[in-house]
């Protein structure tokens, strides 16, 4: 067991999709895992391990945040030993080429964080995917026909912003949308040589204002587990 996390060694899965929403994982294991069992119910952060198409996969909410996503990711690489890491959640889009409920599988993922100015001291750290579980994400998407693109997202550390203005930078150069996690992901799966990857459907448009309703969010959810599931075990 390590502090957050009540699992017993072997309880989790070296594969494991990662939303930041507990009730999402536990969704996700009602609705796509086989034999799927709770193994942790601390703070209210669900985690379950189940089979899909024979093989194990755990599913674990990590909160909202980077500082959150950081608790559960070390935990899960240092005392489960888990391998491939896949993160499955929303982002605000900042791109007019995406649309309400397309898929954004990141590239990379700058960030705003503080968690990694304090840990690089003035040089900035690349945050990027791994390139096979990218690749695998890409081809399921192709195949499923989901309108997705491929890019950099922006972790930032505020959901409400004090300087909205300074999302126009964020356009200038490319940046397709905007989440909370994904950077220290990646950065913890560079420091422990782990496969990491976040794909995200867009909940809401910040250049037109427009959001998804909740049974939206539900159904694109779904479409995107089924890729993120696919590019883990292909
Ligand atoms: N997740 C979904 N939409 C978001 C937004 N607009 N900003 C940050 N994270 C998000």
């Amino acid at each position: 067991m390590s502090i957050h996390i009540a699992a017993e060694p072997g309880q989790i899965a070296p594969r494991i999709l990662l939303p930041g929403d507990p009730l999402r994982a536990k969704w996700i294991a009602e609705n796509f895992l086989a034999d799927a069992e709770c193994y942790n119910e601390v703070r209210g952060m669900l985690g379950f391990t189940g089979t899909y198409r024979g093989e194990r996969v755990s599913v674990q909410g990590t909160g909202m945040g980077q500082p959150s996503l950081s608790i559960y990711v070390n935990e899960l690489i240092s005392e489960y030993a888990v391998q491939q890491l896949v993160r499955v959640g929303s982002c605000g889009a900042l791109t007019e080429r995406l649309g309400l409920r397309d898929v954004v599988i990141a590239q990379a993922a700058a960030t705003d964080s503080s968690m990694n100015v304090h840990r690089f001291q003035g040089f900035q750290f690349p945050a990027t995917a791994d390139f096979e579980l990218l690749r695998r994400a890409v081809e399921a998407a192709e195949a499923a026909d989901a309108t997705h693109l491929v890019g950099t997202i922006f972790s930032s550390d505020s959901f409400y912003h004090d300087r909205p203005e300074l999302t126009a930078t964020l356009v200038d150069f490319g940046v397709l949308a905007v989440e909370m996690e994904a950077a220290e992901l990646y950065t913890l799966a560079a420091k422990h040589d782990r496969a990491a990857l976040a794909i995200c459907t867009v909940s809401d448009h910040i250049v037109t204002g427009v959001q998804t309703t909740s049974q939206e969010r539900e159904q694109t959810f779904g479409d995107m587990v089924t890729m993120a599931l696919d590019a883990m075990l292909a």
